[in-house]
């Protein structure tokens, strides 16, 4: 059972163009340790861009699913993710998410050995002539958005008493995995009761997410994980700016100082667009304690782990085995 409230949460906002770091660090720490959700605003991308990117992913997702289909995500996670391909919350969720989705990652050509990397590798595409620009559109909105996402690290490294460019280093966020996903939530009115959700309850797996939304309400976010009956909350859309949220390897790294709060999307009838930028630093890159988050008092809670290996196996967990749509599609051209 949960408790069905309609409350809102009243998140911090930080304000990428205030000159007063104190205070962008002090509203951010509070942040952190109340939701694990803040808006940024005056983060540099434009409105006029942000509904450029909106339009084109529309234009993708309107598209006849056969065409859809052409573009399946491969097994670098590129790609088209239909409705249903991810199951976030298996304990909840009856079939799994009734979202589509399209991952966009670090273009990385074929011939590089860093391809060989997961989750590094090219792109797929929509051909231009049916999409004209859309490939342009993203790969600008994809580098802007790590300009952004290296502008809230260095409030996080600040507000964890780190050197200011703590994440900027190469392994870190100098050479990162940073994947965009376009997403598109439709038609399946979500039912908690009956275990349908737009997105079930989880929590992403980096350091951060920036999340921009339409202005349809959807996204509930639990700030406390163990409490039952769990109380969700809604998060308001807010015009122009980036939702961001804390991922997985930073409640690692801050040794749950900071924690990853648990989050879901409820679909109430119409569509909604959100597009999700999400952080993580370097394949090699250890993700272990850091040094201003342990103590002999408080010792480190997690083994240290590579970001590359946690990783694939957090996407193995959720996303359907792609040999699935192979079999699909052969038994579709049986005669
Ligand atoms: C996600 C996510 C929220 C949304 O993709 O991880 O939480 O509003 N998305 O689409
Ligand atoms: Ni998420």
């Amino acid at each position: 059972m949960e408790n069905r409230g309609q409350s809102f949460s009243v998140l911090n906002c930080i304000d990428l163009s205030s000159p007063d770091i104190h205070k962008s660090v002090s509203l951010l720490k509070q942040a952190c340790l109340d939701s694990g959700f803040f808006y940024v605003i005056n983060h540099g991308i434009s409105q006029e861009f942000m509904d450029e990117v909106f339009a084109q992913s529309k234009m993708f997702f309107t598209l006849p699913l056969s065409e859809k289909m052409k573009h399946l995500r491969n097994e670098k996670h590129r790609g088209y993710t239909p409705v249903l391909d991810e199951v976030l919350d298996p304990e909840n969720q009856v079939n799994g998410d009734y979202k589509e989705g399209y991952y966009i990652g670090v273009e990385v050509p074929e011939n590089d050995p860093k391809s060989e990397k997961p989750f590094y590798g090219p792109n797929v595409w929509p051909t231009a002539d049916r999409l004209p620009g859309w490939r342009q559109t993203m790969e600008k909105f994809h580098q802007e958005a790590l300009e952004v996402a290296k502008a809230v690290a260095r409030i996080i490294a600040l507000a964890l008493d780190l050197e200011r460019d703590f994440f900027d280093k190469p392994e870190m966020l100098g050479e990162p995995i940073a994947t965009l996903r376009l997403l598109h939530y439709e038609g399946q009115i979500s039912d908690p009761l009956k275990g349908i959700y737009g997105a079930g309850a989880h929590s992403d797996y980096g350091l951060i997410t920036l999340l921009a939304t339409d202005d349809v309400l959807g996204l509930q976010i639990c700030k406390d994980k163990d409490a039952r009956p769990q109380t969700w909350e809604y998060v308001a859309p807010l015009k122009g700016a980036f939702i961001v949220n804390l991922g997985d390897m930073l409640e690692r790294w801050s040794n749950c100082i900071f924690k990853s709060t648990l989050h879901r999307v409820l679909v109430h009838g119409p569509e909604r667009y959100s597009i999700a930028y999400f952080v993580e630093p370097s394949h090699d890159c250890l993700v272990e304690c850091l040094p201003t988050c342990k103590s002999d008092k408080n010792p480190p809670k997690f083994p240290p782990v590579k970001c590359g290996t946690y990783l694939t196996q957090r996407y193995k967990d959720t996303h359907a085995d792609l040999n699935l749509y192979t079999e699909h599609q052969a038994r579709k051209n049986l005669p």
